[in-house]
């Protein structure tokens, strides 16, 4: 039975016989202005472009992981405990992948004992994976002794999931595609801190349940399938130096029109593939409208969309509880939340010390 603190069994075993070394740590979610959509070939996990987020505060992932001293194997198998349950198996084998290359950069072979809470609502479609492999890549590599600089825990944080790279940092980031086939240069970097701009996100629920493609799946399909795709990556630089731009000047109007327009080629590149991926539904349409109608009454509001149906829109301080109420008003909205500008990863605990 998960106890009230899930993190506790996770705590109080770093003292007993049989654990090697505990930490944990959290990390807010980020949403992307300047979408990632593409992978280049390889195991590393590197994007085709670059992206350009907002880190969310408050929205994110609390991971504790606890290294045993018995050696991790078919009968010693990684405990992944996901929100108060046993995690899955899809969600416990990627997880167990991301701990190997752990294990394999700091020289161990310890099974573990992971414990994972999402702070997001249940329902939010907010993508838990960018602040799940944040507070993991920094849990698990403190946990083994490894003291990881930020770039280095982002690299290792892209491996997981491309967008948790940037969960890394707070603020505005900026995810640098690279060149390199080690992943080197592919790795995050904070383009102004989370105090700097007071903007919110103002989430949109527009549906239940799980996305019907994920990300990695339709990225693939769409870079196999798509004759947008080409155009699509070819636009993103030009995006990110806009982007910059408009973040040194706190130009609002101009950073809302990319984030909009980013979204929308982003889509129309998934929608274009064969067959079309297609994540909308009728009232992610009809926020789109909504928000754009407000916009024309001026109000600055701009939308943004990741991998599935909820709208996020972006705009000032001050207008966020008129778009919240708009957004709410559209018959399909289930909830809305807003979200503000939030720090990067940060380690709660740690604790080492072979006991065995
Ligand atoms: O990090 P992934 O593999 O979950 O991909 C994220 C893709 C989008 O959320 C749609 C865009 C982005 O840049 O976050």
């Amino acid at each position: 039975m998960p106890s009230a603190d899930p993190h506790a069994s996770a705590r109080q075993a770093s003292s007993e016989p049989g654990s090697w070394g505990h930490a944990s740590a959290w990390a807010g979610t980020n949403i992307a202005l300047v979408k990632y959509w593409g992978k280049r070939p390889g195991s590393m996990n590197l994007p085709a472009a670059g992206s350009l987020s907002l880190t969310l505060a408050d929205l994110g992932t609390r991971t504790s992981v606890r290294f045993l001293s018995k050696a991790v194997s078919p009968d010693r198998p990684d405990e992944i405990w996901l929100n108060g349950a046993p995690a899955d198996p899809a969600f416990a084998r990627r997880t167990s992948l991301f701990l190997d290359r752990v294990r394999s950069l700091a020289g161990i072979d310890h099974a573990a004992h992971v414990v994972t809470e999402n702070t997001i609502p249940t329902a939010a479609g907010l993508a838990s994976s960018a602040s799940g492999f944040a507070a993991l890549a920094t849990a698990a590599s403190r946990a083994a002794g490894l003291a990881l600089s930020p770039p280095e825990l982002s690299r290792l944080a892209r491996q997981g999931s491309g967008s948790a790279a940037r969960s890394i940092f707070g603020g505005f980031v900026e995810m640098a595609a690279g060149t390199a086939e080690s992943g080197e240069d592919a790795v995050a970097h904070q383009v102004l801190p989370p105090e700097s701009w007071d903007l919110r996100l103002v989430v949109a629920l527009t549906a239940k349940g799980a996305k019907a493609i994920g990300s990695t799946e339709a990225m693939t399909h769409t870079a196999a399938t798509s004759p947008f795709f080409a155009a699509w990556i070819e636009s993103v630089d030009h995006d990110l130096a806009d982007a910059r731009d408009a973040l040194s000047k706190r130009d609002f109007g101009r950073l809302g029109r990319i984030t909009e327009r980013s979204c929308l080629r982003m889509h129309a590149s998934a929608m274009a593939s064969d067959p079309g991926i297609l994540y909308w539904n009728p009232v992610t349409v009809a926020a789109i409208h909504e928000l754009r109608a407000l916009r024309s009454r001026g109000v600055g509001v701009y939308f943004t969309i990741d991998a599935g149906p909820h709208v996020k829109a972006l705009c000032e301080a001050e207008n966020a509880a008129t778009v919240a109420q708009a957004l709410a008003s559209i018959p399909g909205v289930l909830e809305t939340l807003i979200a503000h500008p939030g720090p990067g990863v940060s380690v709660i605990e740690q604790s080492m010390g072979a006991t065995a």
